[in-house]
């Protein structure tokens, strides 16, 4: 579906192999750019480039407003307020800035919860600043009720980029529970799967970057609600995140900006944002009723069934356009490999989810990430070489 809007369509496969498919089953990985975000971007190079925020000039005011206006965007998007959304690099920038940032807040005693099925860059940013105070649990509930008063941050990821399982109902029970300290979500994945509602999630972070939902790489949102706004301190410090910053008796004293600017110090990806902005406008017009959801999960459906009839398939989860399996007795790696050499495009190996794939027992594995422009013959298609698999190898 919309496979029109998606240059990369025609004009790849004549570049990477005139002769063979050209089959991309990684989207969970990166989505592919529509096309006007492509043109948008350009677009902006072309006829609005200067740093925004600076110059009293119209070309800066002009690249200003680009940047405010999808800020407003993004916000109605997810249903925040304008001055609680931050751009950022990706979604990792976004998760180090709040495990970074909420430092002072963090108590030698207190704990954090991280659920077990995070990405690393759910893990890493806490267990690397605050170790054995970090606690990657697949019961959360259970550890917060066992030790209430510690906790102070729970992260947990919106839709799971191994197993495609969501976490709504782990927040709501959460809140249910007493828990009134912070929710972090990683939706990296959810972005691209369902709508996010910010309040009506109940979280205080949220973080995911724009390329899975077809946006440019290098841009990216965090959501942070506004009472956490002071109380953050900044990962990056630099230009345009200070009120002013004055030199008194030789010692530097700066009064940080207050809202989203204090945690953007440096040039912004303008490009980025403006690519952003035009993928917001690609979800709107064609995810009208949630039409683009719906044909994903279809798309799920149907590769389920195609993989359940493999013998030599072992399929772990098959959930949000995810689909995770192994062919009996062939390392992931080999799988991706062969597949590769028959055009189609999927990720093996760890999928930076190690603590949960060596947890599940389920090790190195091969992950089908679909979108809504996959279609059922590409599907039919990545089957048929499943089914060769073993035998290629000589099993
Ligand atoms: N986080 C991305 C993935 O799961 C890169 O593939």
């Amino acid at each position: 579906m919309l496979r029109e809007e998606f240059a990369i369509f025609e004009e790849a496969p004549a570049l990477i192999d005139p002769v063979l498919p050209f089959v991309y089953l990684d989207s969970a990985a990166t989505m592919q750019r529509p096309n006007q975000v492509i043109e948008r971007e350009v677009e902006y190079y072309k006829t609005q480039n200067a740093n925004p925020l600076r110059g009293l000039y119209k070309l800066s005011e002009q690249s200003t407003e680009v940047l405010n206006q999808t800020r407003i965007k993004v916000a109605k998007y997810i249903g925040a307020d304008p001055d609680e959304v931050v751009f950022i690099k990706n979604a990792t920038e976004g998760i180090n800035l709040i495990a970074n940032g909420v430092r002072e807040v963090i108590g030698e005693k207190d704990k954090i919860l991280v659920s077990l099925d995070s990405h690393h860059s759910n893990i890493l940013p806490f267990t690397e600043r605050y170790g054995k105070q970090v606690v990657v649990t697949e019961d959360i509930l259970g550890e917060f009720k066992r030790g209430k008063e510690a906790v102070k941050i729970v992260a947990l990821t919106g839709l799971s980029n191994v197993s495609g399982e969501e976490q709504n109902e782990l927040i709501r029970e959460l809140r249910e529970s007493g828990y009134g300290g912070a929710i972090l979500v990683d939706a990296a994945q959810l972005v691209a799967h369902r709508r996010i509602d910010v309040k009506k999630m109940d979280v205080d972070f949220l973080v995911f970057s724009g390329h899975k939902m077809g946006a440019p790489m290098g841009v990216g949102i965090l959501y942070m609600r506004r009472e956490w706004m002071e109380k953050i301190t900044p990962l990056n410090y630099g230009g345009e995140m200070v009120e002013g910053v004055e030199c008194q008796n030789g010692a530097i004293k700066s009064e940080f900006a207050f809202g989203p600017q204090k945690f953007e110090g440096g040039t912004i990806n303008m490009g980025g944002v403006a690519g952003l902005s035009a993928a917001i406008d690609f979800w709107q017009e064609h995810n009208k009723d949630n039409k683009l959801f719906g044909v994903v999960e279809e798309l799920t459906s149907f590769l389920k069934e195609q993989i359940g009839e493999i013998e030599d398939a072992e399929m772990y989860y098959a959930k949000n356009g995810i689909v995770l399996l192994n062919i009996k007795g062939v390392h992931a790696h080999d799988t991706a490999q062969i597949l590769s050499n028959y055009g189609v495009m999927v990720r093996a190996g760890w999928h930076c989810a190690e603590p949960f794939l060596t947890e599940k027992k389920i090790g190195p594995a091969v992950r089908v990430s679909l979108m809504f422009y996959n279609t059922k013959n590409e599907l039919k298609y990545l089957t048929s070489i499943l089914k060769k698999v073993r035998s290629e190898m000589g099993l």
